[in-house]
């Protein structure tokens, strides 16, 4: 997509689709429209269609509410096909909100654009503020994302829309090159989790998750170490191994490696993502609807796989290690029982009474293995607990963290990112209801606070590391779709954290 600066040009160049941007104050009778030179307003462009456009928008209730569309085909006098309006209110929303109006504003403009084949956009801007690099960029986000589909596997093409070829912004510096490249590495890396979320779970085994992370290596030139089977006895990564061991398909714990040319921050990051790649519950077997959407249960891992993806190409200042244990959670003669119990690389041992607490078992290996070599910081992202869902509903990750350093990097990246995360506790109360009676600890927490007894399970082997836990099983994965956002993976967390990454300060 190429973004030209509509400084001069709103008038000038043809356009498949213009759209206007107006707020519900200057379409009243007698409103004030705002002052910017140069950017059409509805008064100027109802002006145009010879005031026809009040009673346009007055039979279709369009009162340019927040979000709200009116869309029109333009007569032929016009140098543009067709009309977008977008209402437009900013008043009392958070900066949170704003910057996802921008965003929504992109995914609607899209919308539109396909709907009509518009290969040549123009957005009039009067009331927006594009010269706002956050602004501008959230647009840019809303606009690519929405362009997401998921086709591997329909027989029928349809005739492909090619998307907006061309773009006309207002705004005075306009898009630089720069930013642009930085929305398109933050889009692409979110499609390649959305693509490996979205793929059936007998063709996205931990096999092929190692595979994807050797194409990473390749192309992102970054060191890349699979872990098998004999190589996770000999650490004695018993917790992933237990997981494996109703499953034909062999485990891994794989690690990418990027170290930048120049260091410009000694600090290690080392980011952890869950891989199990099905969860049928093990023996402790899921209900039949439970196990539905169990093929997401690996979107931590993908993100982490995503945000590797296109590391060298955005260059942060630090050392980036990403740990992907992966496995499925199978039941068969050798599976795990409830009851049995297993020692973690790290030395605790875990007693398993539900083998569908089998993410935590998991990252139990991962973490330990990122601590034995000396992270200075780690997060891990897991679709841990249906409780954190119970909690928070599907738009919010919970945040685990007695760091407030993360937990403030965190927070301004995905409030840049559109991403919801809210702090959980890490209560040392509730470290009582993971004891167990035969061993150190045991992999269940009882009927109450399940995320947090989750994330208190995770501590026991993060050791003194600063650390941040991401349950994202509630937005990772879409019921139905949400403008930008498609039915199905979401990618969530892969901009928060390329954003973390490139604006961390320790
Ligand atoms: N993968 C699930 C968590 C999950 C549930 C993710 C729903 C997305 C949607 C996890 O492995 C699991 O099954 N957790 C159990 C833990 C319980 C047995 C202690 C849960 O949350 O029910
Ligand atoms: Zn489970
Ligand atoms: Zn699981």
């Amino acid at each position: 997509m190429k973004v030209i600066s509509s400084k001069d040009s709103v008038n000038k160049i043809s356009q498949d689709l213009l759209v206007v941007v107006c707020s519900p104050a200057e379409i009243k009778p007698k409103g004030k429209s705002p002052k910017q030179r140069n950017q059409l307003s509805f008064d100027s462009i109802n002006r145009a269609f010879n005031g026809s456009l009040v009673g346009r928008a007055k039979k279709v209730d369009f009162k340019a509410k927040d979000g709200q569309c009116l869309a029109l085909d333009a007569p032929n006098r016009f140098n543009f096909a067709a009309l977008m309006l977008h209402g437009w209110d900013l008043d009392q929303k958070s900066a949170f909100e704003v910057l996802m109006s921008y965003r929504k504003l992109g995914a609607s403009i899209f919308e539109q654009a396909e709907r009509r084949r518009a290969e040549s956009v123009c957005l009039a801007s009067a009331n927006l503020d594009l010269d706002n690099e956050s602004n501008l960029l959230a647009l840019y986000e809303g606009l690519v994302l929405s362009a997401y589909e998921y086709k591997r596997y329909k027989s029928e093409k349809k005739d492909e829309y090619k998307g907006i070829q061309q773009l006309a912004l207002g705004g005075q510096h306009g898009f630089s090159r720069k930013l642009q490249e930085l929305g398109d590495l933050l889009c692409e890396a979110t499609f390649v989790a959305r693509d490996l979320v979205n793929t059936p779970p007998r063709d996205c085994t931990p096999s092929v998750l190692r595979d994807k992370c050797r194409e990473v290596a390749r192309q992102e030139k970054l060191k890349l170490e699979v872990l098998d089977r004999k190589a996770l006895k000999r650490l004695a990564a018993n917790a992933l191994l237990a997981v494996a061991q109703g499953s034909d398909e062999p485990p891994f714990l794989l690690k990418l490696t990027y170290r930048p040319k120049k260091i410009r921050d000694k600090n290690v990051i080392s980011l952890v993502g869950k891989g199990v790649t099905f969860d049928s519950g093990g023996l402790s077997i899921k209900s039949a609807s439970g196990m539905e959407t169990m093929k997401y249960d690996m979107a931590g891992a993908a993100a982490v796989i995503a945000v590797m993806s296109v590391i060298s190409r955005l260059q942060p200042a630090m050392e980036v290690r990403a740990y992907i244990p992966t496995t499925e959670n199978m039941i068969s003669g050798g599976a795990t029982r409830p009851g049995d119990v297993v020692r973690a690389m790290n030395g605790k041992s875990i007693e398993i009474l539900n083998t569908d607490a089998e993410g935590r078992l998991i990252l139990a290996d991962a973490l330990s293995l990122a601590v034995k070599e000396k992270s200075d910081y780690i997060v891990d992202l897991a679709t841990l607990t249906g409780a954190v869902v119970v909690a928070l509903g599907p738009e919010y990750a919970g945040l685990f963290s007695g760091q407030e350093s993360l937990v403030s990097e965190l927070g301004a990246a995905a409030e840049l990112s559109g991403e919801r995360l809210w702090r959980m506790p890490l209560a040392n109360e509730y470290k009582e209801m993971i004891k167990s009676h035969v061993a150190d600890i045991k992999n269940t927490g009882g009927s109450w606070g399940g995320a947090i007894t989750a994330a208190m399970f995770l501590k026991e082997f993060v050791g003194d590391s600063k650390w941040a836990h991401l349950d994202i099983a509630g937005p990772a994965y879409a019921e139905s779709p949400k403008g930008y956002i498609k039915k199905g993976g979401v990618g969530f967390g892969v901009r928060t954290l390329l954003r973390f990454l490139l604006n961390f300060r320790q």
